[in-house]
């Protein structure tokens, strides 16, 4: 399958409908996500972490949490989640950029990049992005990736619904997506969105899509270790509750 040549129009849950994002995924919803990667820092770390660099960081939510332990700078490419991040941790930093293609005057600890990676679309693109995150790290440093998306256990075709109310009920959203591949024979897949938006009941229906990559654990393997860290995969249940079948941690340990 030929990848699709993304419209200005894709990825607007992040930019246009950046509030949609905070409705689905709240603060409380990152709490376990944020205890697991606090946990397996402190499991990994050489060094005792103390600032960590947080790429394709979102709204904010997992930062929110991480924040008591750690001092966090956060980039995205998207500037709508970054104004959202900036008012829920005014304490953290945050830079607009591309993490395949961005520099930083920081010195991390670590670095983590968790449910982001699969927005990488290329083999030589997942070389670069492993490689700004090893330019500003510490020798001994830890660069955690939690991968969403495995070929392997990819649910194809898969449609979730999801249903939730803001606090006051007056806007009821059902957030549907749907995952697709023609993997091997393209290392991508669309997520697909359709949100139903009523607002003091007046229906609204919005679309989005999403082009992500599928590629297989020994090419982010590869790509670690060219990049100059020491690479191993651990598959945890407990990741795939937070996240979903198939998700897994690949951990990087700096070696020079
Ligand atoms: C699913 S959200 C993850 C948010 C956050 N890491 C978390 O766990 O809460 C994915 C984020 O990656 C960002 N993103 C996608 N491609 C990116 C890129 N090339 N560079 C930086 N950020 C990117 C999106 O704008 C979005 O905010």
């Amino acid at each position: 399958m030929k990848r699709i040549v993304p419209s200005p129009e894709e990825r607007r849950l992040y930019n246009q409908y950046q509030w949609v994002w905070d409705m689905i995924g709240t603060i409380e919803d990152y709490e376990k996500l944020a205890r697991y990667i606090a946990g397996r820092i402190r499991k990994h770390e050489n060094l005792k972490t103390k600032n960590i660099l947080h790429l394709g960081c979102g709204s904010g939510c997992l930062d929110h949490h991480l924040k008591g332990q750690f001092t966090i700078t956060g980039v995205d490419i998207s500037e709508k989640m970054l104004e959202s991040a900036r008012l829920k941790n005014p304490e953290c930093e945050y830079i607009q950029g591309d993490m395949k293609d961005f520099e930083t005057d920081g010195v991390f600890d670590a670095v983590i990049i968790p449910e982001s990676i699969n927005y990488i679309l290329s083999k030589e693109h997942i070389g670069n992005v492993f490689k700004n995150a090893k330019t500003p790290l510490k020798k001994d440093g830890l660069l955690l990736v939690i991968v969403g998306y495995d070929p392997e256990n990819f649910p194809q075709d898969r449609t979730t619904v999801e249903r939730v109310t803001n606090k006051n009920k007056a806007i009821e959203l059902t957030f549907i997506e749907n995952n697709y591949t023609a993997y091997p024979q393209s290392n991508s897949f669309e997520a697909t969105f359709v949100f139903l938006i009523r607002i003091q009941g007046k229906l609204e229906i919005k679309t989005d899509i999403h082009s992500l990559g599928l590629f297989e654990k020994e090419t982010f393997a590869d790509e670690m270790t060219k990049a100059g860290f020491k690479a191993c995969f651990i598959e945890d249940q407990y990741l795939e509750e937070i996240e979903q079948k198939g998700a897994y941690l690949l951990v990087g340990k700096s070696f020079a």
